[in-house]
């Protein structure tokens, strides 16, 4: 499959495309089951979950499937009280804010906590497997990510709770990241089992720290959950450090077989920095998918143009999630161009 031998370094004839956040909310057939489902229904009825996720391979061939879930809903089995708000985001209604509620997160096991996600995971690879030469990919949020949305409650822009207690209360800081990274091993572990064949580790919100802060309260607990992975599966590990470019250096030692970049920075920079052993993700601006394709088509190309010229296993994406304004025809156009492209040619 194109998609795993470019995480491993090997540049076939093209580079393998999915979209982050293809499965959602820019699809017509998404909106109408979501018309009918909570967000979190749709994440627990392991049919429904299975169908979301090949949504957007029935339409538009990608060469891998993410599996439908979210990177808060596992926080829940740890006590969090979770919510899906129309318009605002998730939401925590207990939001973590003292040593005490630290330790009362419990660290069950994944198959406790999520067993439809599992099980979602095993029907969507059946059918890939009949039908589509696609691979699945599991992920989960990364520590610090989390943390974010634990501690603030949700979205928040200078995240003032959560850098309090990172500094306020170190001991506890470091008890909730220790938690968070034994839950997720396990949990990217049993995503793998249910037959996950690459998995991606989300740190959306790293891009508020300082290049010491990232070292010290973020970049640790990835590296831990790396090598646990690494030590009990044998599948690619992908680590999206959103806004990192300040640290980038950092993020290139995470241990991770590939890294997704954003718009920030470009393809041959990123390249430079990581070497040529790490594979590259990303990193178109997603917001050209909700351009004119007058506008989108010539940064395809030159995004192309560009990944001709590293060495890197490189996997064709967009540097963040797809918008919900994004244009169909932009998506379908996007694939078929990447999919008609050679590295040779
Ligand atoms: O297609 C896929 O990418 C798979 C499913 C997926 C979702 N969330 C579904 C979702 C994945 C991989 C995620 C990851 C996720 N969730 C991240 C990391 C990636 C990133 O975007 O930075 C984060 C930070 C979250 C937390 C989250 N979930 C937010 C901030 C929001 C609201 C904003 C938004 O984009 O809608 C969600 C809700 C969410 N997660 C939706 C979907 C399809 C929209 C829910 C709806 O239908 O209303």
């Amino acid at each position: 499959m194109l998609f795993l031998e470019a995480l491993g370094g090997v540049r076939g004839e093209r580079p393998p495309i999915w979209f982050m956040r293809q499965a959602g909310r820019s699809l017509p057939e998404y909106r109408a089951l979501r018309a009918e489902h909570e967000m979190l229904d749709l994440i627990r009825q392991p049919e429904l979950a299975a169908e979301v996720t090949l949504q957007p391979i029935r339409r538009f061939g990608m060469d891998a499937a993410i599996i439908f879930a979210d990177i808060l809903n596992p926080l829940i089995g740890m006590g969090m009280d979770l919510e899906f708000e129309k318009g605002s985001g998730p939401r925590f209604k207990n939001p973590v804010r003292t040593p005490l509620d630290v330790e009362h997160l419990e660290v069950l096991s994944p198959n406790e906590v999520v067993p439809y996600t599992l099980e979602a995971l095993g029907l969507v690879r059946q059918v890939l497997d009949r039908e589509y030469s696609t691979a699945l990919i599991g992920f989960a949020g990364a520590p610090f990510t989390l943390s974010y949305y634990m501690i603030e409650g949700g979205a928040s822009k200078n995240a003032l709770y959560l850098k309090s207690f990172m500094y306020d209360h170190g001991v506890s800081w470091q008890l909730l990241q220790d938690k968070l990274v034994q839950f997720t091993v396990e949990y990217l572990c049993a995503q793998v089992e249910a037959g996950a064949q690459a998995v991606q580790l989300f740190d959306s919100w790293v891009g508020l720290l300082s290049p010491a802060q990232y070292l010290k309260f973020a970049a640790p607990s990835v590296r831990a959950i790396v090598a646990g992975v690494r030590e009990r599966t044998n599948v690619p590990i992908i680590y999206l450090a959103m806004n990192s470019f300040a640290f980038f250096g950092e993020v290139v030692k995470s241990g991770a077989d590939a890294l997704s970049i954003d718009w920030r920075q470009s393809l041959s920079q990123a390249a430079q920095l990581a070497g040529p052993e790490i594979a590259l993700q990303g990193n178109l601006d997603p917001a050209l998918l909700a351009c004119s394709w007058e506008a989108l088509e010539p940064e395809v190309d030159n995004l192309l143009e560009e990944s001709k010229g590293i060495s890197n296993g490189y996997v064709f994406n967009l540097g963040h999630g797809v918008l919900p304004e994004s244009k169909l025809e932009n998506l379908e156009r996007t694939v078929a161009k990447v999919k008609a492209f050679r590295f040779d040619s």
